[in-house]
């Protein structure tokens, strides 16, 4: 066990490594995590389901990203659902699952500002590192190697360019026109700034982290380069 991971037990005992995949918006962080976890059987957390209910609660009770005494309080609203894997996909607010929801376009819109508020991701923090404290989880996010994780045993960036990103985001929408391929990519330029930008826990790669760009990649070899990483540092934490 090296000095970095001093905070984490050992991983066999946790029964698997702590995995931070961090990357801007329809970089494949959720799906190819998804993925990897299912191959090594460990848990998934995609910690952007938080922030979007969070969004989505708060645009249902008319709650401004400014008022941040009415913000603060939704969090406590939110749960995150296990499904039989262990893969903490599904999200439920104000007590009914609302996965779908979070997901829409007004969400996408809005989240980025609500996520950009101090205090709603401090009130996160002890909850997701609290998920992640067991091991054998792969968590995504955009802070979780620089802030939540910071001890992570191993730590992803996931980035491709904004074209590429916008043309994944066309094709899970099933989107031909060209307007609404445009008005992607823009979407996606705007929340890039928002969440690069932002003074607290800003979208950045941590410094010991493997950047991994995803321009040209087929979704399974990006798949294996994750996995490749994560088997390399099981091995050299002792093997589970
Ligand atoms: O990964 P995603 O697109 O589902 O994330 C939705 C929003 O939540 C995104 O605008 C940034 C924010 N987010 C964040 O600030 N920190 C995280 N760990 C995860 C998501």
């Amino acid at each position: 066990m090296t000095a970095d991971r001093k905070s984490h037990s050992s991983p066999a005992a946790r029964g698997g490594l702590v995995v931070a995949i961090d990357g801007p918006s329809s970089s494949g962080k959720s799906t190819v995590g998804t993925e990897v976890a299912s191959r090594l059987r460990y848990r998934f957390c995609d910690t952007g389901l938080l922030y979007r209910a969070i969004a989505w609660l708060a645009l249902e009770r008319r709650v401004a990203p400014t008022d941040v005494a009415g913000l603060v309080p939704l969090a406590a609203e939110i749960r995150l659902v296990a499904d039989s894997r262990g893969r903490l996909r599904r999200v439920e607010a104000d007590g009914r699952d609302v996965t779908v929801e979070v997901r829409s376009a007004v969400v996408d819109r809005a989240v980025s500002d609500y996520s950009k508020v101090p205090e709603l991701r401090v009130a996160l923090v002890s909850r997701q590192r609290a998920i992640a404290a067991e091991g054998g989880i792969i968590m995504a996010g955009r802070d979780i190697g620089t802030v939540i994780l910071p001890n992570a045993d191993v730590k992803i960036f996931l980035s491709a360019s904004p074209e590429e990103r916008a043309r994944r985001r066309a094709a899970q929408r099933k989107t031909t026109e060209e307007g609404e391929a445009e008005q992607i990519l823009d979407e996606l330029r705007r929340r890039d700034a928002i969440d690069s930008s932002r003074e607290i826990a800003p979208l950045r790669p941590a410094p010991d982290a493997l950047l991994v760009n995803t321009d040209g990649n087929t979704f399974d070899q990006t798949v294996a380069m994750v996995v490749s990483a994560i088997r390399s540092a099981e091995g050299g934490a002792g093997g589970r």
